[in-house]
């Protein structure tokens, strides 16, 4: 059996810049607030890019990192909340743009776990055999689902997508350790709807408004624990402690959660990669925009481990440990 490597990754997020005064000329918010109680200082927000136009992108740039070509992709996943639309997939769309033919493709809904997610099904796939190459991008446009008269969201999120290029490893490298949670009993800390049911038997309209509403206070206290409980787990199961880890990646959703919980893991802040402050939360997008930057950038080598800890609506959670190949 064999490992699954990451062999390329990339990222792509729409050009235009919203900061934090931009923000304040919609809602009553100010750069003090947003930067204080987050650590976001601006957002990337679409202004015609859809999901599948920044996923196709940063699936082309992981591409081109890993040396492979369209045709050597057996199956594509996108991990997305803000789909095009339902039917066809964002993966599917990916696949007819890169001319991926030999591909198969679906979309997958974890949220902001969903590149976790996504990994943790192409990695087993990979050990299984059944295939070699998968791509596996979490793409957003979460604009497009913001009440944008709402201070309290409107001002966390941002569009943009990230990718990873998952192959065999031949160096026993790679992923060697990935825990998946879920507990539907918190269903209600992050909702996005989608469609409302209608049809000739169902009288009354359904008026809910399809915009992200959020619990945040307990979306918060359910993150720190994760990422700390998922931390906790990896290393114990791994037998290792937080020195032979180089960095944790944790979904970027607010610096304070991250701040919280590198305190009760006991783990030094400067372990913990952020970029929130550039892009906000991107959602499914986040953990593949950092690991791009952290490869472009030289930062990781052959051999280094890594802690991916993603959280999000549903609520889901999950962690991957990755020795870079
Ligand atoms: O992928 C996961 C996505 N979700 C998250 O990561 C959310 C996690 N939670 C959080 O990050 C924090 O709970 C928030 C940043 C959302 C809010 O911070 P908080 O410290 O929990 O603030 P709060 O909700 O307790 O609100 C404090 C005050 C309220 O005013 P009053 O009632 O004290 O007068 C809010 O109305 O701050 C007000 N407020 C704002 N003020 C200026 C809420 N949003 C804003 C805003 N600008 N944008």
């Amino acid at each position: 059996m064999k490992r699954a490597k990451i062999a390329g990754t990339g990222s792509y997020v729409p050009l235009n810049r919203m900061t934090n005064d931009d923000m304040s000329n919609l809602v009553e918010t100010s750069d003090e607030w947003i930067a204080s109680r987050t650590g976001i200082r601006e957002r990337r927000i679409s202004t015609g890019e859809n999901t599948s136009d920044l996923a196709y992108e940063a699936g082309v740039r992981a591409l081109q990192a890993s040396g492979l070509t369209a045709m050597d992709i057996d199956l594509i996943i996108c991990a997305t909340i803000s789909p095009d639309s339902f039917m066809p997939s964002v993966a599917c769309m990916v696949q007819e743009r890169l001319g991926a033919t030999r591909a198969a493709a679906f979309d997958l809904s974890a949220a902001c776990s969903g590149l976790i997610y996504g990994m943790a099904c192409a990695s087993s796939f990979i050990e299984t055999g059944m295939y070699q190459n998968i791509l596996v991008i979490g793409a957003e446009t979460l604009s497009k689902t913001l009440d944008w008269t709402d201070r309290s969201t409107c001002v966390l999120f941002g569009d943009g997508a990230g990718a990873v290029i998952l192959s065999p490893s031949d160096t026993g490298k790679g992923i060697s350790f990935i825990q998946l949670l879920s507990d539907g009993s918190k269903q209600d800390y992050l909702c996005l709807p989608a469609m409302p049911l209608r049809n000739p038997l169902i009288q009354e309209e359904n008026s809910q408004s399809q915009v992200i509403t959020m619990k945040g206070q307990e979306v918060f206290k359910f993150a720190v624990r994760s990422i700390t409980d998922h931390i906790n787990t990896v290393l114990k199961n791994m037998e290792l402690s937080s020195v032979d880890i180089k960095y944790i990646i944790t979904h970027q959703a607010n610096y304070r959660i991250i701040e919280q919980a590198a305190k009760s893991s006991k783990i030094p802040m400067d372990k913990f990669y952020m970029n929130l402050d550039r892009y906000g939360n991107t959602s499914a997008a986040t953990i593949g925009i950092a690991l791009d930057e952290m490869a472009q950038n030289d930062m990781i080598q052959s051999g280094d481990k890594l802690i991916l800890v993603g959280f999000g609506g549903g609520m889901t959670s999950g962690a991957v440990l990755v020795e870079w190949d």
